[in-house]
């Protein structure tokens, strides 16, 4: 006479090879393994038996139970796959994909890459520092003397703490030199703040390349070569330069630069675009004083300095009329430079 678990054994078997769908395999599953399930029920009878009668169904109570995990198991690792081949099935492969929408540079990083993609050909290393800065690295150490107009409060921002924000970039001439003996020769692209009027030409963040040359024996010949071919590089060869005689406390002598080309709209006009000059001795000094020693002799070191305005570079290569559609974040205006 077959044991009633092993009949209960071979009806939870063959209800498993007929379920044809996860969902019935599970009631299937319930019915038998479930707590108020058939198997189940059994175990809780064992105790109830005779001492001849539990061994023997004790036995085949577990193997029953394994038989049954084991079959439902398989089961639904079959239905599983079978259900996954009869979707990946139904995929037209020859369906167009999920557009990616691409996004591009702003037109002021492109304008950044490129010159600073000239600058390195040219041998010059990044340097870089924070924007939010001492006055010492600001004014000070350049020269700038405790009563000059840029260090009044409707110039520049002062932070609570009496930080700034940098005016200009030639902070890190500072920075640059505090941490590395000569020779020196790097840029530092980045952000500078001035309380400017807002209007076309103004904002209260712009954008600088900085440059620094520190060398035995530079002179303006050297100046002038380094950034005559930046910018020819940048406006074409045809471009003109010239440089007007300026005043900066951090550089004697000092210059603006001018740039008139056929490839700027704005046609005949004589642009300004650099402050440059040869730095300062005083500014030697004040770094000097800062590094506690006479690195930066002013009789043995020579170099020169410049600041690039990049907004500027940017309006009038790209022919951006007001500089607040940079900042503006209008894609109809920016998707013209991807
Ligand atoms: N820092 C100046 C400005 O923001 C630009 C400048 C002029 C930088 C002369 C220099 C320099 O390094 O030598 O207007």
């Amino acid at each position: 006479m077959t044991h009633p678990l092993e009949e209960l054994r071979s009806s939870a078997l063959r209800e498993i090879s007929e379920a044809s769908d996860e969902q019935t395999l599970e009631t299937v599953r319930v019915r038998y393994l479930g707590r108020s399930g058939s198997i189940s029920a059994w175990a809780d009878r064992m105790k109830s038996l005779s001492k001849e009668e539990r061994p023997i169904a004790g036995k085949l109570l577990n193997e029953t139970r394994n038989a049954v995990a084991s079959a439902i198991q398989q089961s639904s690792d079959r239905l599983r796959a079978t259900k996954e081949a009869s979707e990946l099935a139904n995929i037209d492969i020859s369906l167009p994909g999920t557009a990616v929408e691409l996004g591009s540079l702003h037109p002021l990083t492109q304008m950044l890459d490129r010159g600073i993609g000239i600058f390195r050909r040219m041998g010059f290393a990044l340097a870089e520092g924070p924007d939010v800065e001492t006055e010492w690295h600001c004014f000070d150490a350049l020269n700038t003397a405790p009563d000059h107009p840029a260090r009044n409060e409707q110039d520049t921002f002062y932070l609570p703490d009496g930080r700034v924000l940098r005016t200009h970039t030639s902070t890190v001439q500072i920075r640059t030199m505090e941490s590395t003996p000569p020779p020196i020769r790097v840029i530092a692209p980045g952000a500078a703040y001035r309380r400017d009027e807002v209007d076309a030409t103004h904002a209260a963040q712009f954008h600088q390349i900085e440059g620094l040359y520190v060398d035995e024996d530079v002179s303006v010949a050297d100046l002038k070569g380094t950034l005559e071919f930046f910018l020819r590089e940048l406006f074409g060869s045809d471009s003109q330069v010239r440089f007007r005689p300026h005043y900066f406390p951090f550089t004697e002598p000092s210059f603006e630069i001018d740039v008139k080309s056929k490839a700027l709209k704005g046609g005949e006009k004589w642009l300004e675009v650099c402050g440059c000059g040869m730095v300062h001795p005083a500014v030697f000094e004040k770094v000097n004083e800062a590094r506690k020693d006479d690195a930066y002799d002013p009789e043995k070191w020579s170099g020169f300095a410049f600041g690039l305005g990049m907004d500027r570079l940017a309006m009038i290569l790209f022919g951006v009329p007001d500089l607040r559609l940079f900042a503006g974040n209008d894609l109809r205006f920016l998707r013209q430079f991807a």
